[in-house]
């Protein structure tokens, strides 16, 4: 069973076929499922999947691109639906992204920081979205050394994956590990313990070969825990068990 540590089932390319989507995971092998917020409306989309579903969980907060509308009014929203909801199991997705700058870097830090805040008053991990931000997001978490969680789709070196495994995070694995240039990648996967690693589809983002540039869905998943196990030459079972007993342990669910 596998599961899917990173899916944004709530997206708009959903809305068509969700139902039926729905319907065919179990089946297909997810066991479970994170759909973490990206801004206020998804965090809500993502937390009423979580109530319907009893094999989805829900994370709110703001990702570097909706930085710009992040208010007290905002931060008290998320406040209430962790403590309110059960299956809100994390912060996330939050973190910086460099790689556009539509949002200038002091507002992507001020809100990091502020939903950093928030993780630790609530005692809940964090998802990390960092991309070209490396070493303004590693200030961030110095501050809040109490806070680990995951590095959802982890872009960075393998010897910082190596520090970051020391510190207590978790590194996420998507579709790019099955990617021919995923050199760097690949490192890090052959580096960490694999007691630190979970997979993730970022669906509707990033298929994994050989389904690059079609909508993603959790459905490709086992092609990450196919690709890790090879690397790691374990059976495919045995690194679905693994990442699957990481993301509960992760996020705090109990088996
Ligand atoms: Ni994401």
């Amino acid at each position: 069973m596998l599961f899917d540590t990173h899916a944004h089932l709530d997206a708009h390319r959903f809305d068509a076929d969700r139902e039926e989507l729905l319907k065919s995971l179990p089946e297909a092998g997810i066991g479970l499922l994170m759909d973490p917020g990206c801004d206020v409306a998804s965090s809500l989309a993502a937390v009423k999947l979580s109530r319907e579903n009893h094999w989805i969980y829900a994370a709110v907060g703001s990702h570097p691109d909706a930085a710009d509308n992040i208010g007290d009014d905002v931060l008290s929203l998320y406040y209430d639906l962790a403590k309110r909801e059960d299956k809100v199991k994390a912060i996330g997705e939050i973190g910086l992204d460099y790689h556009y700058e539509d949002i200038p870097r002091e507002q992507q830090i001020l809100c990091f920081r502020k939903q950093m805040a928030l993780a630790k008053e609530l005692d809940l991990p964090v998802i990390i979205h960092m991309r070209e931000a490396a070493e303004d997001t590693l200030k961030v978490l110095a501050e809040f050394p109490q806070v680990t969680g995951v590095f959802h789709c982890y872009a960075g070196s393998a010897e910082m994956a190596k520090e970051l495994v020391r510190k207590g995070w978790y590194i996420g694995f998507t579709g790019v590990i099955t990617f021919k240039n995923a050199r760097k990648l690949v490192e890090t996967a052959l580096t960490i313990p694999m007691e630190r690693m979970v997979v993730e589809t970022d669906c509707p983002y990033m298929a994994p070969e050989p389904f690059r540039g079609r909508r993603n869905d959790p459905g490709y998943l086992y092609r990450m825990a196919e690709k890790l196990a090879e690397l790691r030459n374990i059976s495919r079972e045995e690194m679905e068990d693994i990442t699957f007993q990481n993301g509960q342990r992760l996020f705090r669910i109990c088996g």
